[in-house]
């Protein structure tokens, strides 16, 4: 693993653009597996100013995102795809038929096969991460098998009542029950890594990511297998860490 110690959100944003934009101009039609969160926001934007400013295309890129909530539209606000959209799509030139985010409605059993089969048709050669404060990774939480595919997720109780309260106005019948998320094997298939961890709230997390051994307790240590895997890590964030 690289590590990269940068001072607050906004130099990490900006090491991560410089990441992605090195693969993008390696391989106009690179498949980038992307990911939602409050971590790439800044990024998001950083990459949509430079499209407009310095013309990056998009044109032949492929997207393929980690994670979506199973029972919502992609035009809820809520959903992934919307999040995507927003945040990003649809400020770039992209094809909107090389977006792909898991689909939130019909047979999910189904939808993680498919999705399974469209990451193993066209290999990330990056994959975006944030990383929760109890160290998961897409939707794999502690315990997900360091094996594991793209696969159906039964949200925790505390996360339904956490994102009622957040994101649903307290209406906990709004809120989904499952979730599609890539595998965490799907994850380590990507040729770079590239991992955004900021705050005070994700020491402990990376801490036990790169000092910890490896356990599927903590999803992200599986990482320190990868072959090129970059971590950017704010002051808060490595706050932990022995050799900083
Ligand atoms: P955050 O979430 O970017 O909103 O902190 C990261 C995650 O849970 O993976």
């Amino acid at each position: 693993m690289k590590v990269i110690i940068v001072k607050n959100y906004e130099e990490a944003s900006q090491k991560a653009l410089e990441v992605m934009l090195g693969v993008i101009k390696n391989k106009p039609d690179a498949n980038l597996g992307l990911a939602t969160g409050s971590t790439p926001k800044r990024l998001y934007e950083l990459m949509r100013e430079d499209h407009k400013v310095n013309g990056t295309s998009y044109k032949k890129i492929k997207t393929f995102n980690l994670d979506e909530y199973f029972g919502l539209s992609q035009d809820h606000p809520q959903s992934y795809y919307y999040f995507m959209c927003t945040n990003l799509f649809n400020e770039l030139d992209i094809n909107m038929d090389n977006v792909h985010v898991p689909r939130g409605s019909g047979d999910i059993d189904k939808e993680c096969k498919n999705y399974n089969q469209l990451l193993k048709d066209n290999p990330l050669d990056i994959q975006l991460l944030g990383i929760g404060s109890n160290g998961h990774i897409g939707f794999n939480e502690p315990g997900t098998s360091f094996d594991s595919v793209t696969h159906k997720v039964d949200l925790k109780e505390s996360t339904i009542k956490d994102n009622a309260r957040l994101f649903f106005n307290g209406n906990i019948d709004e809120v989904p029950k499952q979730a599609v998320s890539m595998g965490i094997a799907n994850i380590m298939d990507a040729k770079k890594v590239l991992l955004i961890a900021c705050g005070e709230n994700k020491a402990e997390a990376i801490k036990a990511t790169i000092d910890g051994k490896q356990t599927i307790d903590m999803p992200a240590s599986v990482l320190q297998n990868h072959d090129d895997c970059i971590m950017i890590i704010d002051e808060a964030a490595a706050r932990l860490l022995e050799t900083r």
